[in-house]
């Protein structure tokens, strides 16, 4: 028997345990017992992390969709599979059967097969939280495509060299967006997106606010049209365990944005047993995570993850401050929550807002509470304990990465023990390493170090979709025979797990990675500066806020600065997307470099951090005089 749902502390030991000392046999029991298969696996891993390459179930085949959807109509096709919960509160929430959402997934896939999509194709979603994008996720995996969701607050530049880079040559979008009191024109920024995408040729048009848009004749058609003549009859396509599931980009420190790719078998298997151990989810439950399907928590814990488990899963298409800041609590009643999952960002924003929003709501729905992102301080650690889990409901500090696909660190919920700030231990079948200065594993307990992971895991992303030589470079070059994060984090006496941050040129702002070299891109784009580095500083809802520091062009010193700050938070707005604003902008003389000519990030931040009595010993740089001149500046 498989250990499938852990229920107490000391099986969380003895499972954990047995993930280590022999994984391929704890996950094949998992596999086998679990989930549909068409083919039986011949071989449960191989593995080398030098290459690299993983490989989990090989032999096997299976499609997703049928695990997430077709398994469930006979026990459960009344059931409410996503429960939609639109922007605007006076709407009525759609409750999407599983039967009805296997229907419309078939419906998508027959549309999109229509189009002349085959197996292997990337189709591009840029789409926002409406049931639409749910079922396009489904109805590419049914078919075997491979979707690149882009998450629709991105820029039209970021958009299309989204679409260039996995070279999809379809589009799925939605007319426009809503978001609180704002609509969002999603349909012309993708319009501009494909004026540098001409492989593009056709694009699905979702309508739900019904805005004028421009369609481009024959390249664009309405998806309800062409629903309308569907079939809900769509066989499943079959796949091979390792075939590509999706493609999810992330921010790297460098370079272009990293499109991971993951497969197929191992992503759903562990998907779908960390959300069943980290949410404790139990039939009848309403499960609600608040991420934006664009971002790999969306993926996992709000498509596949939940409905492999045959859930009722929330998608909240609107923000927890409209019409006001008790719109989250005001879901949680109506819809009686049990598993709230969400962000430390979203839960200081509330935290500033009078306590009465929390507790004009019944909660007692609540059974766990999530967060995720990025590290949760202390004071909010507290206040979502308090106020919304009236200290009753554990709070499961999840640790993971769009390249882990699920969940890597964090506590059972009623069986491990929590303490605040810390993701505690590791789910069953990760097995953490902290790594030295020498590169050397760090044993023991009460250590700080760089955060690796030393074995397999199902979800793992298996490469950079067509750079494998960056995946082996970012993620296996650093440590002899180790996933290298690019977080640190500390052990402390018993074992516990607390991260401690990005070690590397990747600032999470408001819960989203921003990789600064894109970022430095765009601002340096601007006619009148020479050059630009930005760092991170705490801000108390943001986590980090951003802090550019620009030299300028001869030309450009005599312009006035606030109209330049303008410009060019406006260029990053358009190059990137507005979460990638600068909060703070100081022009200097000069950045300080290393002799190499290496800008020292790293003076920077002290100065960004009001910490410019602690820089050390600057007198090897090749411009030591900056300095004083930046931190000068930086008190004005
Ligand atoms: C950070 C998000 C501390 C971390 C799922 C990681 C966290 C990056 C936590 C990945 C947490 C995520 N505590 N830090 N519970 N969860 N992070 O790819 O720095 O958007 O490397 O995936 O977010 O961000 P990504």
């Amino acid at each position: 028997m498989s250990n499938y749902h852990i229920k107490h502390l000391e099986e969380y030991w003895q499972v954990y345990r047995k993930s280590v000392r022999h994984p391929e046999h704890f996950w094949e029991e998992i596999a086998e017992e679990h989930f549909v298969w068409r083919k039986r696996w011949d071989k449960v891993l191989e593995w080398d992390f030098d290459t690299p390459i993983v490989k989990w179930f090989q032999g096997g085949q299976l499609n997703i969709t049928e695990n997430c959807l077709d398994r469930h109509l006979a026990t459960r096709g009344n059931q409410t599979a996503l429960l939609f919960e639109p922007n605007d509160p006076n709407s009525p929430a759609e409750h999407i059967s599983y039967s009805e959402l296997h229907q419309r997934v078939c419906k998508m896939a027959n549309v999109l097969k229509s189009k002349g999509v085959q197996k292997g194709d990337r189709i591009c979603i840029y789409l926002p939280m409406i049931p639409e994008l749910a079922v396009a996720v489904l109805a590419c995996a049914r078919i075997g495509a491979v979707h690149s969701v882009v998450f629709a607050g991105f820029s039209s530049t970021a958009l299309a060299t989204r679409i260039q880079d996995c070279d999809c040559r379809m589009v799925i979008c939605s007319d426009g967006s809503y978001r609180g009191e704002k609509i969002l024109d999603l349909k012309s920024i993708v319009d501009q997106a494909l004026e540098e995408c001409p492989e593009v040729s056709t694009v699905l048009v979702v309508q739900r606010t019904l805005q004028d848009i421009a369609m481009v004749q024959d390249r664009d058609f309405y998806m309800a049209d062409l629903l309308e003549k569907s079939s809900a009859d769509c066989p499943i396509e079959i796949m091979e365990a390792e075939d590509p599931l999706f493609i999810l980009y992330t921010s790297g420190s460098t370079g272009k944005p990293k499109g991971m790719l993951h497969t197929t078998a191992g992503y759903m298997v562990y998907t779908a047993y960390t959300f069943k151990n980290v949410f404790q989810y139990r039939d009848g439950d309403v499960y609600w995570c608040t991420a934006d399907i664009g971002w790999i928590t969306g993926h996992s814990y709000i498509v596949y993850g939940p409905l492999c488990n045959g859930a009722t899963s929330v998608m909240f298409e609107g923000v927890p401050s409209y019409p006001d800041f008790g719109r989250f609590w005001e879901i949680v009643q109506k819809h009686k929550v049990s598993q709230f999952y969400t962000a430390p960002t979203a839960i200081r924003a509330l935290a500033k807002e009078n306590v009465d929003y929390v507790n004009s709501y019944d909660l007692s729905s609540l059974k766990v509470l999530g967060t995720v992102g990025e590290p949760i301080n202390e004071e909010a650690w507290h206040w979502y304990n308090e106020n919304v889990g009236k200290k009753n409901s554990p709070i499961a500090d999840t640790w993971f990465q769009t390249e882990t696909g699920g969940i890597m660190i964090s506590p059972i919920p009623y069986s491990t023990p929590t303490i605040p700030t810390f993701a505690t231990l590791p789910l069953p079948g990760v097995q953490l390493a902290l790594m030295d200065h020498e590169r050397e594993e760090i044993k023991g307990n009460q250590v700080h170090g760089k955060l690796c992971i030393k074995f397999p895991w199902p979800s793992m992303a298996r490469t950079i979709y067509g750079d494998h030589d960056r995946y082996r470079e970012t993620y296996f070059s650093a440590y002899d025979q180790m996933y290298f994060t690019g977080d640190g984090a500390m052990r402390d006496a018993v074992g516990y797990y607390r991260i401690t941050g990005r070690v590397d040129d990747v600032i999470i702002v408001s819960g989203h990675n921003i990789g600064t070299a894109p970022v430095e891109d765009a601002i340096n784009e601007h006619p009148a500066v020479a050059e630009s580095a930005i760092v991170g500083y705490p801000h108390d809802v943001k986590g980090n806020a951003l802090y550019a520091y620009i030299t300028l062009k001869e030309s450009g010193e005599d312009r006035n600065h606030d109209n330049l700050r303008k410009e060019i938070n406006e260029l990053i707005r358009s190059r990137i997307g507005p979460i990638a604003k600068m909060d703070k902008i100081q022009f200097t003389q000069g950045l300080p470099k290393t002799r190499s000519g290496k800008i020292m990030r790293r003076i920077l931040r002290k100065i960004a951090h009001d910490e410019s009595n602690q820089l050390g010993d600057i007198s090897t740089l090749l411009n030591p005089e900056v300095v004083e001149s930046i931190i000068k500046g930086a008190m004005i």
